[in-house]
This record gives structure tokens, sequence and C-alpha cells, in this order.
């Protein structure tokens, strides 16, 4: 048998162990990552190929579930095909789909498949966020997610030296000079520039969230929804050595991750809270907790475990955060509400609705918008204009 027959038949048994979960599990990348590495016989590169070969599966999901029955070798064929052309999927690709056309457009790969492109994201999402259904947005939902840096060092050559030595390309963006784009498949996390705080990995629309905001150097900040702190970090740098940010959140152990991360990058200006203090910032960003709709290329199996009724329920959740730290912000203060969701519901509706119930705050238009165009409540960032996940931010001033 031939290593890409042999490839075949392992792709499609790790297929059957992830069947059962993948239109359930919200956890599913920490089963993905469990089942690879509990495959001893793998080396690195199975690793990479088969962790490509299952996020093609489920990026173009419907195109492929049907063959697992009928005809499981045309559906590793139609993964092979699809999935992204890197050293590993190589020499599987030739071998599998030497007898298929290279990648055309999305249309004509449908076409060959006798496919519809309109299957590959939840049709109920169509209500929700008809811009991705265009087809360069949905040809961006459909490639792999770029490797985004946020420089934290105002003189990056050290950077680019180990980058150099490493063999390692980037490009800053052309939207925000201090967010680069890995062009090479590279481990950052094992670059001295990460361990020194020099780097940090931040997709460029989480960066622009807070980018779009004027913030005043000096300030004290309030970071509600910290979590790991990707946005804290960027925060304490935006409010510079004078000012402040207060991180919060009801999972302690994300904090202590950004605790570490704030100490790698030598940021000392952050501490965490337990009890924001009432009318106490200059600033409040409440990051929340969202159906995730934005990062489907990052996450594809969210497109199949995501329902109307989880997008409700995270609304609600949203709406009840704005109100409970709403409080938190000054007279004259912003209230920063950001989403990684292109639902509107999650998105305007809820800013729509948080502002029937409070006079006292009114939209402050984007400080930049980087190209999109705001509407009455916030900005949306889509994800093929600068090749970045999705999110959604609106500036509330405080009067
Ligand atoms: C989208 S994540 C935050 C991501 C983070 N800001 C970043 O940039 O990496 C939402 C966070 O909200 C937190 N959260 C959920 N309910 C909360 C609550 N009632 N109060 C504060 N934080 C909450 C979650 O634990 C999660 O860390």
């Amino acid at each position: 048998m031939s290593v890409a027959s042999s490839q075949r038949q392992v792709y499609l048994r790790l297929l059957q162990a992830l069947r059962p979960h993948w239109r359930s599990d919200l956890n599913l990348p920490k089963r993905i990552q469990s089942l690879l590495a509990g495959e001893r016989a793998f080396g690195s590169r199975d690793r990479r190929l088969y962790r490509e070969l299952i996020y093609t599966t489920l990026r173009y999901l419907p195109w492929i579930e049907p063959w697992l029955e009928k005809d499981p070798d045309r559906a590793a064929k139609i993964a092979g095909w699809l999935a992204a052309d890197t050293r590993d999927t190589r020499a599987f690709r030739a071998e599998l789909c030497a007898d298929w056309p290279g990648l055309p457009s999305l249309a004509t790969r449908a076409k060959f498949l006798e496919s519809s492109t309109a299957e590959l994201l939840p049709r109920w999402f169509q209500e929700h966020c008809p811009a991705i259904f265009e087809p360069r947005e949905l040809e961006v939902q459909l490639a792999r997610a770029p490797l985004w840096l946020r420089l934290q060092t105002p003189n990056p050559t050290e950077v680019t030296r180990e980058f150099t030595a490493l063999d390692w390309r980037s490009q800053p963006s052309p939207a925000l000079a201090t967010a680069w784009r890995m062009l090479d498949e590279a481990d950052v996390t094992k670059s001295d520039a990460y361990a020194a705080g020099r780097i940090e990995i931040q997709d460029l629309g989480s960066q622009l969230v807070l980018e779009s905001i004027a913030i005043t150097p000096g300030d004290r900040w309030l970071d509600a929804c910290a979590g790991a702190g990707g946005k804290t970090l960027q925060l304490s740098q935006r409010v510079g050595p004078a000012g402040a940010v207060d991180a919060h959140d009801i999972r302690p152990a994300a904090l202590d991750e950004m605790l570490e991360r704030a100490e790698r990058a030598g940021l000392e200006n952050i501490r965490i809270t337990a009890r924001p203090a009432e009318g106490g910032y200059a600033g409040v960003l409440v990051d929340a907790p969202c159906s995730g709709s934005g990062t489907w290329r990052r996450a594809p199996h969210l497109k199949w475990t995501t329902t109307p009724e989880l997008v409700t329920a995270r609304a609600q959740l949203q709406r009840q955060l704005l109100d409970r730290f709403a409080g938190c912000v000054r007279p004259g203060g912003l209230l920063v509400y950001a989403t990684c969701s292109l639902s509107s519901r999650e998105n305007d509706a809820v800013v729509t609705d948080f502002l029937s119930g409070h006079r006292e705050f009114t939209v402050a238009p984007p400080a930049r918008a980087f190209g999109f165009e705001p509407t009455a409540a916030g900005l949306t960032i889509l994800p093929a204009r600068h090749d970045t996940d999705g999110f959604f931010v609106a500036a509330l001033r405080r009067r």
C-alpha cells in the first residue's frame, strides 16, 4: 500500500472517532488535540497533516460528510483536494488528487463537486449576517486563518534579526504597522522574542477593536472580561505607564495566565480586581462572551455546533454584563462593548437595547474605522478586508 493510501486509512479512522461529536461538542478542538496526541506512532509532520485534513473536513463538512458512508475514499479525496497546500499535505494531495484540477474559484469548486456554496455556512445565519455569504467573505471563511502577532516593543530590530535567522518571513499589516502576519509556518511561542514579551499572538481583528477607540494615555481603565488578557495587554500599552488597567473575570485561571503574559512583556500597570469601582474608570471594556461566529475559520466546528438559541442566550448574557459594568464608567467616560461574533443579534441589537434602557449613554463614532462603515450602533470588522477574525465594537460615552 502506498504512503498516501495508508494515510487515507488513518484519516478515515480519525474521522470515525470524531464524527459522533462534531455537531455537538463545543470543545471539539480539545478533542482533536488529544486524539492526535494519543497517536503514539505519529511524528509532528503526521499530526500537522491530519490536523489540516480534519479542519478542512470541518470547514467543508456538508461537501464531505455525505461521502463518508457512500464512498469514504471519495471523502478523503475531496478533503485532500480542498486542504491547504503545505509541505505536510503536498504528497497526499499529489497522489490522491492527481486527476483533479488545481483549486479553482469557490463557485467552480462547488460545480465540480456538484455541491452548493450556500451549504458551507449555516443557512439560519444569513439573517444574522448576510455580508459573510457574499462570495469574497465566503471564500475567506473557508481559508485557513493566518497567524498574527502584536509587537510589544517599540524597536523590532531584535525580532527581525531572530526571525531572519530562523528563516521565518513576516509582514506588517497595511492597516496597522504593529501587527505582523507570519508568512511561514512557525511556532513563535518557542522564539526568544516571545519569551521576552517582545511579541504576543493576537489576531489583527482583535487588535483593531481597541485601535478603533480613542484612548488617552494616563487614564484608568477596567477590562471587565479580561480572560487570558489578549486585549488587557494591548490596553495596558495604550494607557501607558502613567495609566492603569484593572482586570476582572470570573475565571481566575485565565487571569493568572494574563498576569504571566503581562510579566513577560514587563507591563506593570495591570492589577486584578474582584470588585471594580463604581464610577471609577475613564473607560470600561466589556469584551463579552459570545457565540464566536467571528472565529468560524479558526474554529470551523462552531458553524455546526452553534444554534440560534445559543445566540439568543449569549445576547441575554451580554445585555446583563453591559448593565452590570455600565455603572463603573465615570461621567464623560467610555463603555466599550466588543464581541468576536458577526451576529447582529449579539452586536447592534444588544447595543440598541442597552441604549434604550440607559439614556445616559450615547454612541461615540470610532476614532479609526479601518475601511469599514460604522452603523448607528458600532463597527463590524468583517474578515475578508484585512484577513482577520470577525469582530464587533461599539464605543458608548456616558454623558
Ligand atoms: C471573549 S472572552 C474575553 C477575551 C479576552 N478579553 C481577550 O481579549 O483575550 C469573554 C470572557 O468573559 C468572561 N466572563 C463570562 N462571564 C463573566 C462575568 N459575569 N463577569 C466577568 N467576566 C465574565 C469569560 O470568562 C471570558 O474570559
